[in-house]
């Protein structure tokens, strides 16, 4: 089939339906959705069987969906319908949701059901539950609605009548007032229910001593205790607050029409009497408690794992993980597991802290090289086997971080964007010139690079930037990990292939030193910083402030593609490509 997605965004959701039905065998285009008028224009130049909504902010015009067969992704169960979908069931503690595919009307969520798949609602934010449980049951519903309307004779089903008889559950948009947090009563339980309905957006509204603040990213806090409201301590950019029955850590915040950066970051000297309590990697705490890098170990395997909020990687960050990794490699094991965090692998540099420092050019530089020391160390662990396990989506250098292990395994599921161009260009470090090649051959790089399209797990093992698609997700992905870890450190091969990776690296340096890729990277690097080309910094800026899209990059859109086809060359001929 040839279906439009018309979407607000090339979100992970919009991702990964993307390669789902491209590997189907359907051709997908993609359609911002920016007015009326481009996504009629879109719709008559591509003439789709279908046009999907994977992530809309607003309905889709009746000029569109009276004509043509539109399916809208509704990340909620049969019969729910609105705007605020997941907010509702997390702050309310459901413990089911799910993913509806219905056909556009009149309207919102209401029109006919072409199907519907239920999911177990993990307590978690609600990032974490839309590019996880979210996005599979996504595919796993507009999969089977494909099938539905490839049957002769089915019909989709129209909503039962709910409440005054309208059809189905409306639940209007969440507004600040029913988020707010009073910290004078509200027990932990409910502090995360509402905070973990805001993540990533719009956040929770609230006030920290006389700074107006959203707040994001809640983890629980089992042994600190003070009076409701008290800031209790400060750790690796988080801060801990006193609940009526306990602590929450806030691992961000961000000031009205300000960026979303570390939580010290923001309230800065309004900290002052707040202690600092840092947690040594290494240390296994007693209860629940914010600790951004961890290092387990057991049965001769060490597991480092790296919960950095979005995959951001701040210089900061990145040092400490060098520091944990060298620690790591001092302990008496054979296999070491890079776990990454459970949301993200990595995202590489932090965009927002680069942004909201006084000088973005040195800034950029000082994290590319640190993700580069960080890299480096990687690459020259001789005495063990280096694992990574992408658990979450990974863009960008996080990408080629993970390369620098001997062996790369990753979650089904997971979404990887291995190329830097989509940022204004950028030329990309983290050693990918030594990196990639050796995985893909010199041949492959362009097809990873050049094409700047997501890849899901079965098209990176094709490509031969992963060894292996783990079976499990999810929390049961970690025993699965455990599992193959322990049989690779109890595997009678396993001293060779240590001496192995000892003499490659070797031969490797002695042909090119690891320095000279570095250096070469970062001349090019250098340019994108501080050169002639703004491209970088103006990327950057649309990206982190979120600045709305004024056109479909080609790329994307297949059918203002003049390379696409006879009929759309036509069409691109009589003015349609013009930028909107
Ligand atoms: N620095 C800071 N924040 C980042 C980030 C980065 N490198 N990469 C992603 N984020 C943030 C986004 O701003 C967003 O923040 P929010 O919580 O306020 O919404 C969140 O992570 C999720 O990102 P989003 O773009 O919504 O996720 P996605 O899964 O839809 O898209 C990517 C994934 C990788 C395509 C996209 O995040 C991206 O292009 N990131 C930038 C990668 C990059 O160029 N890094 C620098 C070069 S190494």
């Amino acid at each position: 089939m040839r279906i439009l997605f018309l979407t607000h965004a090339f979100n992970s959701l919009t991702q990964r339906l993307f390669v789902e039905l491209r590997r189907l065998g359907h051709e997908v285009s993609i359609e911002f959705d920016i007015n009326d008028r481009v996504s009629e224009e879109a719709v008559a130049l591509y003439a789709p069987d279908l046009v999907l909504a994977p992530f809309l902010k607003r309905a889709i015009p009746e000029t569109i969906w009276r004509h043509h067969l539109c399916w809208i992704v509704h990340p909620g169960p049969l019969g729910d319908r609105g705007p605020s979908s997941l907010d509702w069931a997390i702050a309310e503690g459901a413990s089911r949701w799910g993913v509806t595919v219905l056909q556009a009307e009149a309207a919102m969520d209401a029109g006919p059901v072409w199907a519907s798949v239920p999911f177990a609602l993990r307590p978690a934010t609600k990032g974490s539950l839309y590019r996880a449980e979210v996005s599979d049951a996504a595919v796993a519903a507009v999969r089977q609605a494909l099938a539905n309307l490839a049957t002769p004779g089915f019909t989709p089903r129209c909503l039962p009548a709910g409440e005054g008889g309208q059809p189905g559950t409306w639940r209007p948009l969440m507004r600040q007032a029913e988020r707010a947090i009073d910290w004078s009563r509200d027990t932990t339980d409910r502090v995360l229910a509402r905070l973990r309905a805001a993540d990533g957006h719009p956040g929770v509204r609230d006030e920290i001593r006389g700074l107006p603040v959203s707040l994001y990213n809640p983890w629980p806090e089992a042994s600190l205790r003070g009076a409701p409201g008290e800031l209790l301590a400060t750790r690796d950019g988080a801060i801990c607050r006193a609940t009526l029955d306990g602590a929450v850590w806030i691992t961000h915040l961000r000031e009205p029409q300000g960026l979303k950066l570390p939580a010290t970051q923001v309230l800065g000297e309004r900290l002052a009497g707040v202690p600092d309590a840092p947690l040594d990697p290494f240390v296994v705490p007693a209860g629940e408690t914010w600790q951004e890098i961890r290092y387990r170990e057991a049965n001769g395997v060490g597991y480092l794992f790296f919960d950095f909020h979005n995959g951001a990687m701040s210089t900061a960050q990145c040092r400490r993980l060098r520091q944990a990794c060298e620690r790591a490699d001092r302990r008496d094991t054979r296999v070491l597991v890079l776990m990454g965090g459970r949301d993200f692998w990595s995202n590489g540099i932090h965009l927002n802290r680069i942004e909201a420092d006084e000088h973005p050019a040195e800034a950029s530089w000082e994290n590319i090289q640190a993700m580069d020391d960080l890299t480096r160390t990687l690459i020259e662990m001789r005495e063990r086997l280096v694992v990574s396990v992408m658990r979450g989506n990974a863009g960008a250098g996080g990408v080629f971080l993970a390369l620098a292990a001997d062996r790369v395994w990753a979650t089904p599921g997971v979404m990887l964007n291995p190329h830097y161009k989509n940022m204004g260009n950028l030329y990309g470090s983290e050693y990918w010139t030594y990196l990639l090649p050796r995985r893909v051959g010199e041949a492959g790089v362009d097809d990873v690079l050049g094409n700047r399209l997501p890849l899901g797990t079965p098209e990176a093992l094709s490509l031969g930037l992963l060894d292996a698609v783990l079976e499990s997700q999810g929390a049961a992905a970690e025993s699965e990990v455990v599992q193959r870890a322990e049989a690779l450190a109890a595997d009678p091969a396993l001293p060779g292939w240590i001496a192995d990776k000892a003499r490659r690296r070797a031969e490797d340096e002695a042909h090119r030193p690891l320095q000279a890729y570095r250096d070469d990277e970062l001349a090019r690097m250098s340019l994108n910083f501080f050169g002639f080309d703004p491209s970088y910094h103006v990327a950057r800026y649309s990206f982190v402030w979120r600045r709305p899209h004024s056109r479909t990059p080609l790329h994307l859109a297949l059918h203002r593609n003049r390379r696409h086809d006879g009929r759309q060359s036509e069409a691109v001929a009589a003015g349609s490509e013009r930028p909107v």
